[in-house]
């Protein structure tokens, strides 16, 4: 019995890593084959053949078949063997299990669970990924901790007053209070944090140019398990949208993550960060890929220190949580009923 919420949709790839090249990733524990059909669609299979469990991520193409590179079976992209050597008569149960797969928003989507619950209509959109008007940075870095410790990461943001201070952190992040809602009928958990009047961090002053204060708004949206979008707004202090919604003196950032369990102890942390300013300025994308970066790499050394520690110490260790915690309760609340 795992931790793992099953009959869900997870990023399993960027759909620019997925091409001729058989691409191997495990997601809740799952090890899958993933490659892109002549058709241009995505197939996902076991990454195991039936007969002695060779990867098939180790293995090469035929066509749009997948032949083992140990003793030869072939797979069609439904799992099915078309081929086994030495004999005509191919066993019935030669076959290894396919995966829905859904291309969307240029984020691969597997569904680990029952196939035939598989619904694509339900897996969230992070249309900043892939709508002109945008220009996206962004990448994945293994993190060799639980899923749960970069839920409670992302959920809570004071952390970048401590953890990220001369990146994206501040004093005001930590000192003003959040609100969080949830909604259970759509299972999003939302949590705001509004500064009216902050020092601009240089993750923003380098990409935006703006030198004074600023108005800094974070609202993120978590739709658990997998999907995290931090919608950040920049202003000069005091600009505010129009009551029309238009908006066009504020700098947006989109943040999104995805966080997709590879095991029990291990994350694939996927991050994007998509802009409206500066669209064709590669010294601003060079910039923030290389800060953006460098923030998760802080958030990945310190969730995998906390991995080690929680494997050493002793059963019914009691956490303390506060006010800025109510947004990571509440996901965890969520995922537990998702379970
Ligand atoms: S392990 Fe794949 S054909 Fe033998
Ligand atoms: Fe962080």
């Amino acid at each position: 019995m795992t931790d793992f919420v099953r009959n869900q949709w997870y990023v399993a790839a960027y759909a620019e890593e997925v091409g001729d090249d058989l691409l191997g990733r495990t997601v809740l524990g799952e090890p899958i084959v993933l490659y892109r059909l002549q058709d241009g669609t995505v197939a996902g299979l076991a990454d195991r053949c039936v007969h002695r469990r060779y990867p098939l991520s180790l293995s090469h193409r035929d066509g749009d078949r997948i032949v083992c590179g140990y003793h030869g079976f072939t797979y069609e992209p439904t799992g099915a063997c078309a081929y086994v050597p030495a004999q005509t008569r191919i066993p019935r149960t030669a076959r290894v299990p396919s995966y829905p797969v859904v291309e969307q928003d240029s984020l691969v989507w597997v569904w680990i669970g029952d196939p035939a619950r598989a619904d694509a209509t339900t897996i969230p959109r992070a249309p900043w990924l892939a709508a002109p008007g945008w220009t996206v940075v962004r990448g994945m870095e293994p993190l060799a901790a639980r899923y749960g410790l970069l839920v409670d990461n992302l959920l809570d943001l004071s952390h970048e007053t401590y953890l990220h201070g001369g990146y994206i952190g501040t004093p005001e992040v930590a000192e003003t209070p959040i609100v969080t809602r949830v909604d259970e009928e759509a299972g999003i958990v939302y949590v705001s944090r509004h500064m009216a009047d902050a020092a601009c961090p240089p993750f923003y002053a380098k990409s935006t140019g703006i030198t004074g204060r600023i108005t800094r708004w974070q609202d993120i949206e978590f739709t658990p398990p997998c999907l995290y979008l931090l919608h950040s707004r920049i202003a000069p202090v005091g600009v505010l949208p129009g009551a029309d919604g238009a908006d066009p003196d504020a700098y947006h950032v989109e943040v999104v993550y995805a966080l997709t369990p590879e095991t029990e102890h291990s994350t694939h942390d996927f991050w994007a960060v998509a802009r409206d300013f500066a669209l064709d300025d590669q010294g601003v994308s060079g910039f923030l890929a290389e800060n953006n970066r460098t923030v998760v790499l802080q958030d990945v050394a310190a969730l995998n220190v906390l991995e080690q520690v929680i494997a050493t110490e002793p059963d019914g260790y009691q956490e303390l949580s506060i006010n800025i915690d109510t947004g990571g309760l509440a996901a965890r609340r969520m995922i537990a009923k998702l379970r």
